[in-house]
């Protein structure tokens, strides 16, 4: 079996992170698709997204100094916030440290939660621990403090495979599909813990989104970046999951298909699924989530409504970036 052909979590994975057996895990760079690559370094935060395609143009923005935390003194109320508003989490993080290399922790004690149904958004600067905290809801990297719960079951150290087969779904922020799979393949893929599955699922996915059945055959990597951005989501829904979590979904698209993407996560969120999204895009994500959080060296620094933090002087300051001014 060939890197391209093996499950995610089979493949290299960084030495600090725990390798698991669950679609959706990151993937080594074996797997990368051509045309694929993360846009790490074009953070266009304040760029419009859709609404303003004409700043969406890939120039990098330095992202704001990391400077907006909330004051020590804001936290125990913070937290008392977190508490009542977690009272019926779906899904929530209490207290949650964790990180890569032993004694280095990118997340500090983050609080954060989702309400069946809920879509909500994370935003931050680079290196915030965005995507660090969606591997530490997946079981991908080790938490040394805190508890994450689902539907107040305690999931703390649970495998990305035994949370799969819980509900949770997770597309990583690249190299999350297989190149040399066709579409259906790559759907298979994502209930190879229940192959039983497949028919209800592939209706259910090709359902929202009709294209995949349409080119069912076609091999994942002579798809767009966008298109493969369908195949991923679809993959992680094929379980059915209650609670998706979805990491970048529109980096590295044109402001056309960044919209699609934004659409068909509205789309599946509508359907029933709950959708935990980090964006790079932060305006548009904001525009369409219930709730968003703002995180900062591995902190929520800002929690309100969407519409509330797309409008706070503050949150536009420090993170939305200059031109969310314009
Ligand atoms: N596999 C890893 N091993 C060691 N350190 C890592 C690893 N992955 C990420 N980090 C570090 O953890 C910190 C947070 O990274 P993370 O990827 O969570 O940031 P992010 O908020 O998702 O940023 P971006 O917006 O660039 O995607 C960074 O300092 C990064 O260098
Ligand atoms: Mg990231």
């Amino acid at each position: 079996m060939t890197d391209e052909q093996r499950p995610p979590g089979e493949q290299s994975t960084p030495d600090t992170e725990q390798t698991t057996g669950a679609p959706g895990s990151p993937v080594g760079p074996s797997a990368a698709p051509a045309g694929e690559t993360q846009a790490a370094a074009v953070k266009d935060a304040g760029s419009g997204g859709a609404h303003d395609p004409s700043q969406a143009d890939g120039t990098t923005e330095a992202a704001p100094a990391a400077t907006g935390h909330a004051r020590a003194s804001d936290r125990a109320s913070d937290h008392s916030e977190h508490e009542r508003g977690a009272a019926n989490a779906l899904l929530r993080t209490d207290g949650v440290v964790a990180g890569y290399v032993p004694g280095v922790n990118i997340l500090n004690g983050c609080d954060f939660y989702v309400d069946d149904g809920e879509l909500v958004g994370i935003i931050g600067p680079n290196g915030a621990g965005k995507s660090t905290l969606l591997k530490a809801i997946f079981g991908l990297i080790k938490v040394s403090e805190g508890a994450i719960t689902l539907r107040g079951e305690n999931i703390t150290g649970l495998k990305a495979n035994e949370l799969v087969a819980k509900g949770v779904g997770f597309v990583p922020q690249t190299n999350n599909v297989f190149p040399s799979l066709t579409i259906e393949e790559n759907l298979e893929m994502g209930v190879f813990q229940s192959p039983k599955k497949f028919k209800q699922s592939f209706e259910f996915v090709t359902g929202l989104f009709p294209a995949l059945g349409d080119r069912r055959s076609q091999r994942a990597g002579s798809l767009s970046g966008g298109e493969r951005q369908m195949v991923a989501m679809g993959r992680a829904l094929m379980m059915e999951p209650s609670v998706l979590l979805l990491d970048e979904p529109s980096a590295g698209l044109s402001p056309a298909l960044q919209d699609e993407v934004f659409v068909r996560t509205r789309q599946i969120n509508r359907a029933g699924v709950s959708v935990i999204m980090v964006e790079q895009n932060a305006r548009r994500c904001l525009q369409i989530c219930d709730r968003g959080y703002v995180l900062d060296q591995g902190r929520n620094a800002y929690t309100a409504s969407g519409k509330d933090l797309i409008n706070d002087p503050k949150v536009i300051e420090l993170y939305l970036g200059t031109l969310a001014k314009a």
